[in-house]
This record gives structure tokens, C-alpha cells and sequence, in this order.
């Protein structure tokens, strides 16, 4: 208590308080440089070993931080016994500012190294995202299945009544993710694991997720397990469903793992918190190369990125510097960049023009940015989504359980089915996602059965009744 009062009243007097919304710390202003000197100096000397030292200039400065710590920690202890004279507290007050440059470098150190080993190791020469599944010896792919919550078990035998009836060579695997905590953080069961690693491939309903309490969200748990970093959200007008816009036609990826959805949240001091946006090469470079494979697997001709690099120089301003190399990898794709905020505005005045073009941007703007598609072609009842890695992807609707509906035959499974097509398209079974979408879209636009959410009165297994009147 006393070395937090004294602290603030000095931190006061002396007018060192760093303002909030400072960016850069000013320890690491001055600790970067040298590290980046340091670095480019020894990578050009070793070149290969890029994880090496970049975790070692990282670490450096967070031991050196340690020993300034003990020497703080001295400092307040002569402080509070009050026979300290004022130089003390001014030498205490300028160590303690580094603490949380402190805490960045030591969270910073893990990181960095997980990501540049990676980096050292994945060369994509190959198709970012490749899906490596397998037939089984009687001609049909498992995919594991995650019925989820609420609504959930219900839209998933809609789809799985659909897949029988267009025949689809799929078998399904349910697979169960009630939480599990392992080492006190929330984890899935391994069984479940196992079977979406072994699959390759898995379809999921939605999941509820406890508000204030209770386990982290299972969503962002399996997108973590699995490393699925590219989150694809198409939103496509649905004829027959009335909207404010005809024809929209979006397609936007989001990075999924890192941005300003890291994690790395930290208490500069009472009352001031610092959250860091975090931006690798790495995770920039796949994103955005899984943008332009994908731009060429649907036959757009333009990727754009979405950014706001004027204001986040370095983070954003990486993010942009690496899809403009990418771009060069692909002649064939025009592209260009905009700002969030253009971008927004251009798109609820008209968004046609985005018709033609795939939309690619860090983690937070597109978080926010698919929302607001979905809502231009109906809401999120409508917008199936996939979460794509390399080694597994898992396909979802957007929408939540909808406890308020569950158990009565009311749930639209246009979202999870949609999701579905996705899924076969990535498995390369192409033909039988053209077949399925035809017909739910017949059904859609003929609108005899719908469900209550678009305006009709069909049960959930009447409206997949008609899908396959149609098939
Ligand atoms: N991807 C996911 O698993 C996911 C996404 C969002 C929310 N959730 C979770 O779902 C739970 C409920 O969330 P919520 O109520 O905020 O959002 P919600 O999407 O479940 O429901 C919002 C409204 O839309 C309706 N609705 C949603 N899907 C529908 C469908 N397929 N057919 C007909 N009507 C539909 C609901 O009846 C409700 O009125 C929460 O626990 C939340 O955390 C999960």
C-alpha cells in the first residue's frame, strides 16, 4: 500500500506518468533499435537461424529487466523505512517505468519463438491449407461431427438427412466437446482430438459459451487447438429473402490467431492497461497467400486488404508489406488495399462493387467487418463460415444455440448447410456441394417452405423435406 501511494504521489510530482495511448514504450523505443541493429547484423552472418537469435534478443532484455526489478524492489524497501534520501525514490520511480516493457519481453519470448521456428520450417511453395484426408477402404470420407448446443442437434440431422439423400461419400464421426480443464486451462477432450486430427476434417454446430463465468469459449479453444488461421466468411443475397441489397456476393477472410485477439493484456499501473496487437510475418504470410489460392480456386480476379496502416504504421504497415510480396507470387490476381473505415463506408452505400474482389484483414477488423456483410444479405441465420488450418479446418454457422428455440423444430438450417458446402468443396467433392446449393436455393427462392425466421411457417425437417423434394 505505502509503495503504491508513494508511488502515484511521485509519479505526480514528477509528471513522468506515461500517457495511455502511448504506443511505444520509451524503454522499448530505445531497446528495439539496438536488438533489430543486433539481429540484422548476426542474421546476416547466420541466416538460418533467424528463431535463435531473434528469441535470444528478446530474452536479453527481459533478464537484464529482472535485475533492474530486484534493484527496484531494494529501493522501495530503503524507501518505506523513510531514512531514503529523494534520489532513491527518483531511481526507483525511473526502474519501475520498465516493468512492463519487462512483462512484453518475457511474453514476447515464447512467441516469437514458436512462430519464427515455424516459420524456418514451413516454406509454402504448396497450397496453403491443402486438405489431406483420406478415403476410407469403402470409398466414403469420416468427418467428425459436432452437434453442439441448443439448436444444434437438430440443424445437424437436417444436414446429415440432406448429405444421404444427395448420396454424399461421407460418414459421420460424432465427436463430444464438453470442456475438460487440463494444467487449470479449459481444454477438449483428447478423443476428440484425436478424431479431428485423424479426419482431417470436422463440421460443428454452435456452442454456448457462459457469460462472466465459468470455461473460455470452446470457439476460440478449438480454433487454438487446432491452429485455424484463416477464418473465410462468404455472404451471398438469398433470392426470395428480401434484403435492403439484391445480389451481394462478399467473400472476406479473417486472420484468426493473432492481431488483437493475442491475448497479451497487461496492468501498466493501477488504472492503466496496455493490450498488444501482435503481427507476425508468418501468420500475415498465410493468411493472405490462403487469400489468393482461394481467389483463384473460386475465380475472382482482385484480392484486397483491408488495413488501417496510416494510424498502426508497423503492425498493419507488416501486414501490408507482406501481401504486397505475396501478390508477386500471383500475376494473375490484381491487388490493391483500403482503408477500414473506406472500406465500411463504400460497402453499406453499395456493396456490388465488392462482388468481384476476395477481402482479406487482421483478426479484429474482420471480426467486425463479416458481421456487417451478413447483415447486408439478412443476418447471421444465413452466413455459413470456415476455419481453415493446415492441418485440420472445421466449418461452422455463424449464428449462436438459440436457446430460445430449442427442442421445438423452429431452427433454419440454412447456415450450418451452407457451412456444409463449404466443407465439401474443400474436400474437393465439389460436385455434390453444386448439387445440395442448387437445391436449397430453389427452395429458398420458391419460398413455399420456409422457416419462421425468413417469414414462413415449415418445421426445421420440413424445410429439409423440400431440399430433397429438389435434389
Ligand atoms: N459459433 C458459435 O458456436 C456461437 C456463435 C454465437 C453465439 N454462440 C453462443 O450461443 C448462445 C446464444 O447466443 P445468442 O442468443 O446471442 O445468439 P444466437 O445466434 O443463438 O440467437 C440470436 C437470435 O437469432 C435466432 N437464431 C439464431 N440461429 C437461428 C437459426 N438457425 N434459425 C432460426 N433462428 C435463429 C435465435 O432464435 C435468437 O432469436 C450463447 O451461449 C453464445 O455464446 C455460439
Amino acid at each position: 500500500m505505502l509503495r503504491r501511494g508513494l508511488f502515484r504521489e511521485l509519479k505526480r510530482q514528477s509528471g513522468l506518468a506515461r500517457p495511455v495511448s502511448s504506443p511505444t514504450p520509451p524503454e522499448a523505443a530505445i531497446l528495439l533499435p539496438i536488438g533489430s541493429l543486433l539481429g540484422k547484423t548476426a542474421l546476416r552472418k547466420f541466416p538460418t537461424q533467424r528463431a535463435t537469435f531473434t528469441s535470444l534478443f528478446l530474452a536479453a532484455p527481459a533478464f537484464l529487466f529482472v535485475v533492474v526489478d530486484i534493484i527496484s524492489i531494494l529501493n522501495c524497501t530503503l524507501l518505506s523505512l523513510s531514512s531514503c534520501p529523494p534520489s532513491c525514490s527518483l531511481i526507483m520511480l525511473a526502474l519501475r517505468a520498465v516493468a512492463a516493457a519487462r512483462r512484453q519481453c518475457f511474453a514476447a519470448v515464447p512467441r516469437a519463438t514458436a512462430a519464427l521456428s515455424f516459420q524456418n520450417q514451413r516454406f509454402y511453395s504448396d497450397k496453403v491449407a491443402k486438405f489431406q484426408g483420406t478415403k476410407n477402404a469403402d470409398g466414403r470420407y469420416t468427418v467428425s461431427i459436432i452437434e453442439g448446443d441448443g439448436i444444434g442437434p437438430e440443424i445437424s440431422q437436417a444436414v446429415k438427412d440432406i448429405f444421404e439423400a444427395a448420396k454424399t461419400p461421407v460418414s459421420w464421426e460424432p465427436v463430444d466437446v464438453t470442456p475438460i480443464l487440463k494444467d487449470g486451462k479449459t481444454a477438449i477432450p483428447d478423443a476428440t482430438i484425436e478424431s479431428i486430427e485423424r479426419n482431417k476434417v470436422a463440421l460443428k454446430g454452435p456452442l454456448a459459451t457462459p457469460v462472466g463465468k465459468g470455461h473460455v469459449s470452446l470457439n476460440l479453444t478449438l480454433r487454438r487447438t487446432f491452429n485455424l488461421f484463416a477464418n473465410l466468411r462468404p455472404c451471398r443475397s438469398v433470392a426470395g429473402y428480401k434484403t435492403p441489397y439484391d445480389g451481394v456476393d462478399t467473400v472476406l477472410i479473417r486472420e484468426n490467431t493473432e492481431g488483437e485477439y493475442s491475448g497479451i493484456e497487461h496492468v501498466v499501473v493501477d488504472g492503466v492497461v496496455q493490450s498488444i496487437k501482435l503481427i507476425t510475418r508468418e501468420a500475415s504470410e498465410r493468411v493472405l497467400r490462403f487469400a489468393f489460392q482461394h481467389a483463384q480456386e473460386i475465380g475472382r480476379k482482385k484480392v484486397r486488404v483491408v488495413h488501417k496502416a496510416t494510424i498502426m504504421k508497423m503492425s498493419d504497415g507488416l501486414f501490408l508489406r507482406v501481401a504486397r510480396d505475396v501478390a508477386k507470387d500471383y500475376p494473375d490476381i490484381e491487388f490493391d488495399a483500403e482503408l477500414l473505415d473506406n472500406t465500411c463506408l463504400k460497402m453499406v452505400t453499395d456493396p456490388l462493387p465488392y462482388n468481384d474482389k476476395v477481402l482479406v484483414m487482421p483478426n479484429l477488423y474482420g471480426d467486425i467487418l463479416s458481421d456487417m456483410c451478413a447483415g447486408l444479405i439478412g443476418g447471421l441465420g444465413l452466413t455459413p463460415s470456415g476455419n481453415i488450418g493446415d492441418e485440420c479446418s472445421i466449418f461452422e454457422a455463424v449464428h449462436g444455440s438459440a436457446p430460445d428455440i430449442a427442442g421445438k423444430g423452429l431452427a433454419n438450417p440454412t447456415a450450418l448447410l451452407l457451412s456444409s458446402m463449404m466443407m465439401l468443396r474443400h474436400m474437393g467433392l465439389t460436385e455434390y456441394a453444386n448439387r445440395i446449393e442448387r437445391a436449397t436455393f430453389d427452395t429458398l427462392a420458391e419460398g413455399k417452405a420456409l422457416t419462421g425466421d425468413l417469414g414462413g411457417k415449415a418445421k426445421t425437417h420440413e424445410y429439409a423435406a423440400a431440399i430433397i423434394s429438389k435434389l
